[in-house]
């Protein structure tokens, strides 16, 4: 018997990430391969905007996707969000040519307080939110901030392109495939403060650690590179990640979804005071995933140099936070 479809809003989704992502849901990548789907698509008013969104729609229409049930163009969250089972919140206002950061911030609170009021009054109490669209954690929490009457829990920011660029970076230093890393992940905000963490990562039972042996190249290579990803690739393809953020959301939203059979990814998630982070600051955390819920891993010792880490990001969070504090 087919499944009842799921309801899949994304915001920005003419965009260029929502170019890489919207096929894929269709296709069945994130909800898995018997998931019927319903896209939302939403786009600002804005004439070129929406048809720019339509192009796109006749694209997705034009592959026929058996799972795709159907697919509406929405300039308002209020209808875009309705009845929601999953928002990729991926829209948001990029730094324009002399805007300050404070600018930048309070540009995105309003589009993420706009979405969380309409996510709170239209969506699916279940729904699952990530957001995408930078600064990332701190969007996501202005639009849970917005939704009092949704679970908390419900509201989560993309750390995975982070933990992935991680694992990339970690296979080809030590020799091993990807998949062969366990129990690696990064912790805190999306931004070059972000502190990916591979003390407890294992390949084939060993220490990664152990392998690379190497605290210099961490320090000075390895932290910096992962950081600094998105910066060297606007550099070097002079736009933005797209298609790896695309990717990377579908990742998150896939193993919260259908569960990570124990293994650990990351997920800014609102902490719930574990390692020390303040309650409700969006922070990135290992995680697991199992019957749609995401859990985090306790008990991991934190020896200096990576509580120096985590304080440094957690700052740099706060520090979000108390700029939109004034318009929450
Ligand atoms: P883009 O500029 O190509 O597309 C963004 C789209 O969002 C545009 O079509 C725009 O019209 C739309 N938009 C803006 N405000 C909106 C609103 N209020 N409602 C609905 N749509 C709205 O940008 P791109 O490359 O697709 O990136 C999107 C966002 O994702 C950016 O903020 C970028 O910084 C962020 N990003 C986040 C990553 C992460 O790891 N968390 C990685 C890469 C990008």
């Amino acid at each position: 018997m087919t499944k009842p479809a799921m309801r899949v809003a994304v915001t920005g989704a003419a965009g260029q990430i929502g170019y890489s992502l919207l096929f894929r849901i269709a296709s069945g990548e994130m909800l898995g391969k018997d998931q019927p789907v319903i896209l939302q698509l939403l786009e600002i008013p804005d004439e070129k905007a929406q048809k720019a969104l339509k192009g796109v729609i006749m694209e997705v229409e034009d592959c026929a996707f058996p799972l795709l049930q159907e697919i509406t163009a929405h300039s308002d969250p209020m209808t875009a969000f309705k009845d929601i089972d999953v928002a990729l919140l991926v829209g948001a206002r990029p730094r324009g040519p002399g805007m300050e950061r404070k600018d930048l911030l309070s540009a995105n609170a309003q589009i993420f307080t706009a979405q969380g009021k309409a996510l709170n009054a239209v969506a699916k109490r279940t729904v699952k939110v990530l957001v995408v669209g930078n600064p990332a954690n701190t969007n996501a929490y202005i639009a849970m901030k917005s939704a009092p009457d949704l679970p908390k829990e419900n509201f989560t920011a993309m750390l995975r392109l982070d933990h992935n660029r991680g694992l990339s970076q970690l296979a080809t230093k030590a020799g091993v495939a990807v998949a062969d890393i366990k129990t690696f992940t990064v912790w805190g905000n999306h931004s070059p403060t972000m502190y990916a963490d591979y003390r407890f990562a294992t390949v084939g039972g060993k220490s990664l650690k152990d392998m690379i042996n190497d605290q210099d190249w961490n320090a000075n290579v390895f932290l910096p590179t992962v950081g600094k990803r998105g910066a060297a690739i606007i550099d070097a393809r002079g736009l933005s990640s797209a298609a790896s953020a695309a990717n990377a959301a579908i990742d998150h939203i896939r193993d919260w979804v259908l569960g990570t059979n124990g293994e650990w990814v990351t997920m800014g998630i609102p902490s719930d005071g574990s390692y020390g982070i303040p309650e409700g600051t969006m922070f990135g955390f290992p995680v697991t995933c199992a019957d749609g819920k995401y859990t985090i891993v306790q008990g991991l010792p934190i020896d200096e140099f990576s509580q120096a880490c985590i304080n440094k990001t957690l700052a740099e969070l706060e520090e979000e936070k108390a700029g939109v504090a004034h318009l929450l």
